[in-house]
């Protein structure tokens, strides 16, 4: 896997390079095509073991991203809310384990940054088909809001929504390709953000359809 610093963006030549807010870090390419893969490989493991299933929202309606988990809890909505439970709701059986891979890229993630200690115990994996969205919102189910959560692109490309601290605040666009991580903490671990759509068939790697998105946190 190959590093490479925030905002040298391969299209950088194109736009200007987009100036992020304080807390939140965007490494365009950490994670090369053989990285992805290796990514992909454990992955695929748990979808087998815990498929993803659109849920209901507190609201009752179906959220247009399919969900599943692993690591000690896994995030759930339903009816009931949200929270985060040691099993799978759908199944009754636990997550499966956050894979070492995983937990490596993690942990090179946040080496340098802010927050070199971080450890997640939950990773949340969103999978958006083709017209898949995910409305603004703020994570805020986890305990301790000093930790930063770490999130992870691979498949298709996507339209990443930065918001403010207010659900009015006006938010912009930021494209984030397949080997992407984004980094949210400090000053915008609060921050609104959303999915406005996907690329459908823009994945590099063809193994992939669609979009994951592996969102690492520390939830208890
Ligand atoms: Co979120």
């Amino acid at each position: 896997m190959r590093f490479m610093q925030t905002l040298e963006l391969p299209f950088a030549d194109l736009d200007p390079p987009p100036t992020l807010p304080e807390g939140l870090f965007h490494y365009a390419g950490f994670v090369d095509e053989a990285g992805q893969r290796r990514l992909y490989a454990a992955l695929a493991e748990i979808l087998k073991a815990a498929p993803p299933v659109q849920n209901r929202t507190r609201g009752g309606g179906l959220t247009s991203a399919a969900m599943t988990n692993c690591g000690a809890v896994g995030w759930w909505s339903d009816p009931k809310g949200y929270r985060y439970s040691p099993t799978c709701p759908g199944t009754g059986l636990p997550w499966p384990p956050i894979p070492g891979d995983f937990l490596q890229l993690v942990q090179w993630v946040t080496a340098k940054s802010p927050w070199p200690d971080f450890t997640p115990d939950a990773c949340l994996i969103n999978w958006y088909g083709e017209g898949a969205k995910m409305g603004l919102h703020q994570d805020r189910d986890e305990r301790d809001f000093s930790q930063p959560i770490v999130t992870v692109c691979l498949g298709d490309s996507a339209d990443f929504m930065v918001g403010g601290l207010a659900r009015n605040d006006k938010a912009t666009a930021l494209k984030v390709h397949s080997g992407d991580v984004l980094l949210m903490g400090g000053a915008s671990r609060m921050r609104f953000h959303g999915i406005r759509k996907i690329y459908p068939g823009t994945s590099p790697l063809p193994e992939i359809t669609g979009r994951y998105s592996l969102t690492f946190r520390k939830a208890l």
